[in-house]
């Protein structure tokens, strides 16, 4: 018998049950504060792992309790919200998507698992892997924004990042990849509400990231609080056995998402907490989070015949191998052992987080006032966002201190000693009370360029925080408008955890820059950017809409039968507003230009085993050397089923010198041309593609050449 097996033979049901518990500390200045039934709990082995307990010490002295206080001792496992950072907060998902780097993806999750584990923790809820195409949702922080491939790439560099190469060693963690699936489909934008996708939806779009997941590794999946058709995603057993666990080979963990295994009886599926419990269990859900529907419900469910001992053991082998694999029945303790603290990592650490921070900003619109021009000058900043400390963190601050980020006033103050800095906020993020305008327009006078930063609150994104009406909140249009009414050079940098609507905003500053919610280095990375020390290189990684109205927008449109015409009347179109986005998916501008030309492929035809490669000459015109991003997209123009206008199949980055020239190979192999025909079974149908490549979505600026599918 292996070591699970010999623990299993060895446990009551209660501590069987106990290890599918996860509770909760709250907490408190001084640290975590555990409830007393949590303690005790611990104790006598009815939980199995906690939640938001963080700190060497409380980590160490809770698994002491398991370890050494309860009948078997088991320890626990410890698990945290480290989304994007842990005591360093890097930018929030959305903005780091803006990267369109992996290496980078990967880093940052990197150096949050040394920090989060050096405070005990075994467990992220992340990466947060959820396509969202819906502004609205205010969730859509905290992911990789509109497109599966990209947030397939996201999914494995993070899982990678979080679990190293080890999972027992010192530093690695647990991801947990989230919230599986659709989550982002949620109707009209509203978190927790009913998501209704078609097969093919989930099969295209919502399923791929987690099975990248699943392929790099992951050790944990957290089902997503919404239903899908009717049935809640705590409950799918067609998705989270027969897909997860059956198709995508997933042997890992399902731990809940908080409470949601009792939400089964206002979803309206489970009469009682009992037929919940056995619910979540028959669909392979092994921890329950903070709902008491296995430790109330679970006894019961066996007393109804609802389960069997054997879902019970089932549900408890799987988390006592994670933990083994975890190394924590070897060392309980290795998390958060005194190691010591290299300065140098530290420093290195802090300047990821700038350099991260810096890559994700995308400069929208520039009409030459940015980067802004060297020597003494005169600048005023305005604006709320301007010093708002720890809205700087946004939406997962995990254990980042909220004095630690650097606002953009001290930033810009840091980087232009030589000028002369009025500061005047003039209104709050989401006040009525304009009196402070006034003051803010003298401030502005006398300037030779103003900066208004402005935006959302940090609270206004993320976990419940959906917005019908995504726009500037509060009085700061008037104040702005005021502001541009002055004549003067205004560049507008935009906080935000999701495109925000300023279509207004756009047409009259010179310049607007998404400066997202950047994490702790956020002032330096921004004066980074507008001084021009750092040519931007950030690019959308959602679709920017002109107004809500046009919610959801993305550029994997499907075709439609009659394509938006404006001189025809009877097509795909709105008889008030442009069916284009304000902004295409990958948009951004550098300070420098490229071109691109003389797109050409290795073959003309491929058939299914094949590899081309496609190649493309990049110029930089300007006279700043810069780094642009190319996207390579696809279209199969006749197919069984109407595939999408664009599918992002890679990316490729370069960096030129003024004037440089070189060409960006990038190599597709043949399984990119391949979808779900009509049996949804893989297909690649004869006939012709289009491959384009660009520097955004726009498809009136994409280079396309076609390439033929020969049968295999
Ligand atoms: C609810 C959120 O949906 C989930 O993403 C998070 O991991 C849990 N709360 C735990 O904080």
């Amino acid at each position: 018998m292996s070591r699970i097996e010999t623990l299993l033979a060895a446990m009551t049901c209660e501590e069987k049950i106990g290890q599918l518990v996860m509770a909760t500390a709250g907490y408190a200045v001084t640290g975590p504060v555990l409830a007393s039934d949590a303690t005790e709990g611990v104790r006598a082995g009815r939980i199995g792992g906690m939640l938001n307990l963080w700190g060497a010490e409380h980590a160490h002295a809770i698994q002491r309790m398991a370890v050494e206080e309860s009948r078997l001792g088991i320890p626990l496992l410890l698990g945290f919200d480290i989304v994007h950072g842990h005591r360093t907060i890097f930018p929030i998902p959305l903005a780091e998507a803006a990267l369109f780097d992996p290496v980078l993806w990967e880093r940052t999750a990197r150096e949050a698992a040394v920090e989060a584990t050096r405070d005990g923790l075994a467990v992220t809820f992340a990466p947060m892997i959820d396509v969202a195409r819906d502004p609205r949702w205010g969730r859509i922080a905290e992911g990789p924004g509109e497109d599966p491939w990209v947030a397939a790439r996201f999914a494995e560099a993070k899982v990678r990042g979080f679990q190293g190469s080890n999972l027992a060693a010192a530093d690695s963690l647990v991801a947990t990849a989230k919230h599986f699936c659709a989550y982002g489909a949620a109707t009209a934008g509203r978190d927790y509400a009913s998501v209704d996708v078609s097969e093919r939806s989930l099969h295209e779009i919502y399923l791929p990231p987690f099975q990248a997941a699943i392929a790099a590794g992951c050790a944990a999946i957290m089902p997503a609080f919404n239903d899908i058709a009717g049935i809640p995603m705590t409950a799918h057993v067609a998705l989270l056995r027969d897909w997860l666990r059956g198709q995508a080979g997933f042997d890992g963990v399902v731990i809940s998402d908080y409470n949601a295994i009792a939400e089964l009886v206002p979803h309206g599926v489970a009469g009682d907490l009992v037929e919940a419990a056995a619910l979540a269990l028959k669909a392979g859900v092994d921890i329950d989070m903070m709902s008491n529907a296995y430790s109330r419900g679970l006894p019961m469910a066996l007393d109804r015949g609802l389960i069997s001992i054997h879902d019970i053991d089932e549900a408890a082998f799987r988390v006592l191998t994670l933990k083994q694999r975890l190394g924590l029945f070897d060392d309980p303790y290795r998390r958060g052992g005194a190691g010591t603290i290299d300065p140098s990592a530290e420093r290195a650490r802090r300047e990821l987080a700038r350099d991260v921070a810096r890559r994700a900003i995308v400069i929208l619109t520039n009409a030459g006032v940015l980067p802004l021009a060297s020597g003494a000058q005169r600048i005023a900043v305005v604006g709320p966002l301007a010093d708002a400390r720890a809205d700087m963190r946004g939406s997962w601050s995990a254990a980042g201190d909220a004095n630690d980020p650097v606002t953009i006033l001290e930033g810009l103050r840091a980087a232009l000693p030589h000028c002369e800095i009025a500061y005047a906020r003039g209104v709050d993020i989401e006040s009525e009370d304009v009196s402070g305008i006034g003051e803010a327009i003298d401030a502005c006078r006398s300037a030779d360029v103003i900066l208004m930063c402005l935006g959302e609150a940090a609270s206004m994104s993320g976990e419940a925080a959906s917005r019908a009406d995504p726009v500037l909140p509060g009085r700061q249009r008037e104040l702005a408008e005021a502001v541009l009414d002055l004549g003067r050079p205004v560049v507008a940098l935009l906080s935000s955890g999701r495109p925000l609507m300023a279509s207004w905003l756009v047409e009259r500053a010179d310049a607007v820059a998404a400066t997202w919610f950047l994490g702790c280095e956020a002032g330096n990375a921004i004066a980074d950017v507008v001084t021009g020390r750092f040519d931007p290189t950030g690019r959308l990684p959602v679709t920017w809409p002109r107004d809500i109205g046009q919610s959801p927008i993305f550029f994997a449109a499907r075709p439609s039968g009659r394509p938006a015409n404006p001189a025809d009347h009877f097509t795909s179109k709105y008889l008030d507003m442009s069916v284009e986005p304000l902004f295409p998916f990958g948009h951004g501008l550098s300070y420098t230009r490229f071109a691109l030309s003389n797109l050409r492929l290795s073959a003309e035809t491929f058939r299914p085993g094949d590899d081309i490669v496609a190649s493309v000459d990049v110029v930089n015109e300007g006279s700043r050397l810069g780094e642009e991003t190319i996207f390579l997209f696809i279209r199969d123009v006749v197919a069984s089923v109407a595939r999408p206008l664009l599918e992002l199949k890679g990316i490729a980055k370069i960096k030129l010198a003024p004037g440089e020239r070189s060409a960006v190979h990038l190599s597709i192999p043949a399984s990119a041309f391949s979808f779900l025909g009509l049996d949804f079974r893989p297909i690649i149908e004869p006939g012709r593609f289009e491959l384009s490549v660009g520097t955004s979505a726009d498809r009136t600026n994409l280079i396309t050449v076609s390439v033929q599918a020969t049968a295999g």
